[in-house]
């Protein structure tokens, strides 16, 4: 889906974020392993107050509702989400639906657990770091964690007819998703973590002497130890792939492979993306990307390269 006509960019903003975030609902996987999710913390839900932060159409919050929370604030910082919101959640007494940055609202009291989706597909580079900035701390968030996974595979086994390893190679210090047929792979390096309170760590693997010219990255949501939902199971998030150039066969010092030309990963809030491009989420890939800023002033001090690669 993509928005045709001219807006002024205020207005492109809101409506380009209501077709990014409505296409999210034909994820029903996600919202089942959400629920789940809730289910299982029941205990921690009933009599107590929630907050559901950006709250999209409210299904969470109807959710905590039924689970039995005494009060639900349900902060949705878009007008057009908020609007639609107000159907489905403003006939109930316990909650309060503000339309407004999760940043900016203080609650007039404590708030006992905290329900998000702020995943995006590089983990980072939706909203989680919005979870940073809170001005409450909640005693428990919902999922509380997440990975960036990595891996390497060959361009042969997912590439199509119209995909070739040549067209997928033309991409060369491209981030893009949903274009290989990589679903189904298995990551072998966690590349970034993060967790409520704790922030984000990177761990960027050293790719040299390893096998593969796609490298192909995919989201966790996590909650402790346990992975809640995760890239290409729901079809919210696609995986994000790049071509690695081959490497040549003799040079396995990592120096000389540098010369061979490495990327750098770079995962700060508001992006994630290599040095030489990137891309915003693009969610379901319903929505137009488009290229993330730069220079960004969270940028600096938090990036790590993947060697090799
Ligand atoms: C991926 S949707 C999740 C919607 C809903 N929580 C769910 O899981 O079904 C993220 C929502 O958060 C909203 N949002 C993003 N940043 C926000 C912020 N800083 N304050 C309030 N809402 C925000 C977006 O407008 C969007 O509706």
């Amino acid at each position: 889906m993509d928005i045709v006509n001219r807006l002024s960019p205020r207005q492109f903003r809101t409506y380009d974020d209501l077709l990014a975030f409505i296409s999210i609902y034909d994820d029903r996987q996600r919202l089942r392993e959400y629920r789940r999710l809730l289910r299982r913390h029941q205990h921690r839900i009933r009599g107590s107050v929630c907050m559901e932060a950006g709250c999209g159409l409210g299904i969470l919050s109807e959710e905590l509702l039924r689970l039995g929370a005494r009060r639900v604030y349900a902060v949705e910082r878009n007008r057009l989400l908020y609007r639609l919101a107000q159907r489905r959640l403003g006939n109930h007494r316990r909650v309060h639906l503000l339309c407004a940055d999760v940043r900016e609202f203080v609650p007039p009291e404590p708030i006992d657990v905290l329900v998000h989706d702020f995943y995006g597909m590089m983990l980072y580079d939706e909203e989680l770091w919005v979870l940073e900035e809170l001005p409450f701390r909640p005693s428990l968030v919902l999922p509380d964690s997440g990975f960036l996974m990595a891996g390497l595979t060959e361009s042969r086994l997912v590439c199509d007819r119209t995909v070739t390893p040549e067209v997928f190679h033309a991409f060369a210090g491209v981030l893009v998703s949903g274009l290989l047929d990589a679903e189904h792979l298995q990551g072998r390096w966690i590349v970034a973590q993060w967790r409520f309170g704790e922030g984000l760590r990177l761990t960027p693997p050293n790719l040299c002497g390893e096998a593969g010219d796609v490298l192909f990255f995919y989201l966790s949501v996590r909650h402790g130890e346990e992975e809640i939902c995760r890239a290409g199971q729901c079809s919210n998030w696609a995986y994000v792939s790049t071509p690695r150039r081959p490497l040549p066969p003799r040079l396995s010092a990592p120096g000389q492979l540098r010369h061979g030309g490495h990327l750098s990963l770079d995962i700060s809030p508001r992006k994630a993306c290599y040095r030489l491009e990137c891309r915003r989420r693009n969610r379901a890939m319903k929505k137009p990307s488009v290229p993330c800023r730069e220079g960004s002033r969270r940028h600096s001090g938090r990036w790590g390269r993947i060697h090799g690669s």
